[in-house]
């Protein structure tokens, strides 16, 4: 099939010698200093404005919306002066890319005529096909961004309203009711070539592996619905009644007043993309950080009518304790471990310094060679006497998109995954968790997972699907050699191997071990980090500024101090 064209023209306005002027600038260490993300979110407009104008970038001719795009959005590509980053190099397709295209347009899944989603693995070598013939609302995700950046909205808008009729369908498992909010993990077109009739079997839990609801389909269903407002600039589908509805419905689960003492998301083991036991139960950073975007989303696409109003409220409430909430606990550097470390326990009343009564002893060893003295991350899991120390890709990127990182936070996790190549990248992007789980502790944490052995799938794998995130966290934090150097790894190998799912071993250089191949969020995954190197205005569809009056006042250290 031939690849469409394309629909953004690129042209790069700004000659290297620029480029290499601002380097010079900056004494020749690349862009960290230049690009204080903290100055960028405390200026205004004006401000902005002028940064826009000085910095040597490309120049775009587009059909979309990209006029729509608002300057906060725009003040995240603040960083080519980088000296490896180069603007001509970007503009090259790598023979990759039609190769790539070619299995993204195969992947499509059809319902009466109309593409509505990608298949998760077109894989038919695979003895084994479980639910991988099936449209996952996750994987769907950087299908949709693909898709967005091409100029080629359509499959996007009907998967997002294909997805809101099944969410509301009466959702089951054996004799329990799901809340109507819920959206599904996946769901499969059923041809029937005698009757010529399509229909859709959805599975919101109540099939997957370990019977757990997916809880990040509905926010990533929130996330993907401005991603393609964004894009196209096109407000009638956000408000439309049903879609407005669909929000409301997805943040009624998660918003409800219960027991909770936190402002963070209680949830079981696997209901997310690490879809089986991995000890992410509780408060998991991968859910913490898409909620957050979640919630900022659908602020942007609420109606302030008299059902939205409540909502917005609520949002905003909640937006506001749960930045205070992860910024400050789940927030790990040199400084904050070294305090920890030292941490008393047993402390009662609200001048505790040690909240959650975590007990030093549990803190394991690899930590402490693995922390560099700058740079820092959002842990796994914060809940009474338990922290879950592991670093999770995933969580991380989103903190930093969805700016439920500070900028000087965004700046050291980049920091870490510099000083961590090894561990975190090593041959290829990106590792879903560090370290892995071994022995003893896999054999309790896992249940004995033979899928989820050290170094493999969700244990410790490496993840080209991750690439995008990582790329997209690059350029709105003003490091996009970071974003450069893992493509360049990734198109070492994913070509010829096939795309598999995820990678083995401790520096990632093994096909996995169930590996699927022409795992399709592999190839979106890639085909978003190249569109996103190119044309950097894409990373706006999936990020967002900090607000302005969220700042809090942070009590803790940090590791730029
Ligand atoms: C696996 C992954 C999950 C993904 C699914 C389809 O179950 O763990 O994250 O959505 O495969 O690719």
């Amino acid at each position: 099939m031939d690849r469409p064209k394309k629909k953004v023209v690129l042209r790069a306005v700004n000659s290297m010698s620029s480029l290499s002027t601002s380097v010079k600038e900056n004494g020749g260490k690349g862009m960290r200093a230049v690009n204080s993300l903290t100055s960028i979110s405390e200026l205004d407009d004006s401000d902005l404005l002028a940064l826009l104008v000085d910095r040597p970038r490309v120049k775009l001719e587009r059909k979309n919306s990209y006029e729509e795009k608002s300057f906060s959005e725009l003040s995240l590509y603040d960083g080519w002066e980088t000296p490896t980053f180069s603007i001509s190099d970007s503009f090259d397709p790598h023979p990759m890319v039609s190769k790539a295209w070619e299995a993204l347009f195969r992947s499509q899944v059809y319902f009466r005529g109309q593409p509505v989603g990608t298949i998760a693995a077109y894989d038919h070598a695979s003895e084994e096909v479980l639910n991988y013939d099936q449209v996952f609302v996750r994987d769907f995700v950087p299908s949709a961004l693909a898709f967005l950046m091409n100029g080629e909205p359509d499959i996007v808008k009907n998967f997002l309203l294909k997805t809101l009729q099944i969410q509301g369908h009466e959702k089951k498992i054996d004799r329990f009711k799901l809340g109507d909010g819920a959206m599904p993990a996946s769901f499969k077109v059923l041809h029937n070539p005698i009757k010529k009739t399509d229909s859709i079997i959805a599975d919101f839990g109540e099939s997957a592996i370990g019977r757990v609801a997916p809880v990040d389909s509905g926010f990533w269903w929130i996330i993907l619905l401005r991603a393609y407002t964004k894009s196209t600039g096109d407000h009638s589908l956000a408000e439309r009644p049903e879609c407005q509805k669909g929000m409301r419905l997805i943040l009624s689960l998660c918003l409800s007043e219960g027991f909770d003492t936190f402002p963070t998301l209680l949830c079981a083991d696997g209901c997310s993309m690490i879809d089986r036991r991995m000890g992410v139960y509780g408060y998991p950073i991968e859910i913490q950080a898409l909620f957050f975007m979640a919630l900022q989303s659908a602020r942007s696409m609420l109606k302030e009518d008299a059902e939205g109003k409540e909502f917005m409220d609520k949002i905003q409430k909640r937006l506001h304790a749960m930045s205070f909430h992860m910024r400050s606990y789940f927030w790990l550097d040199f400084q904050q471990l070294n305090d920890i470390y030292r941490y008393k326990t047993e402390e009662y009343s609200h001048t505790a310094v040690n909240k959650f009564n975590v007990i030093p002893d549990s803190i394991p060893d690899w930590v402490f060679d693995f922390m560099p003295l700058q740079g820092g991350y959002f842990v796994g899991n914060v809940s009474p006497a338990r922290m879950d120390f592991r670093w999770f890709a995933l969580g991380n990127c989103i903190a930093i998109l969805s700016s439920l990182a500070t900028p000087e936070q965004s700046m050291a996790i980049m920091d870490l995954i510099e000083a961590r190549w090894d561990e975190l990248v090593g041959e290829m992007p990106l590792k879903i968790c560090y370290p892995a789980l071994e022995s003893h502790e896999w054999r309790i944490v896992t249940g004995c997972d033979p899928k989820n052995t050290r170094w493999s799938y969700h244990n410790g794998g490496s993840w080209p699907v991750l690439l995008w995130l990582l790329t997209a966290a690059s350029i709105k934090t003003g490091r996009p050699q970071i974003a450069r150097r893992a493509i360049d790894l990734a198109e070492a190998r994913l070509l010829k191997d096939g795309w598999p799912e995820y990678y083995d071993g401790k520096s990632g250089r093994f096909i996995g071990k169930q590996a699927r191949k022409f795992q399709t969020w592999s190839i979106a995954g890639y085909l978003v980090a190249k569109m996103m190197m190119e044309d950097p205005t894409h990373v706006g569809m999936i990020s967002m500024e900090e607000e302005k009056h969220m700042k809090p006042v942070l009590n803790r250290s940090f590791s730029w101090c």
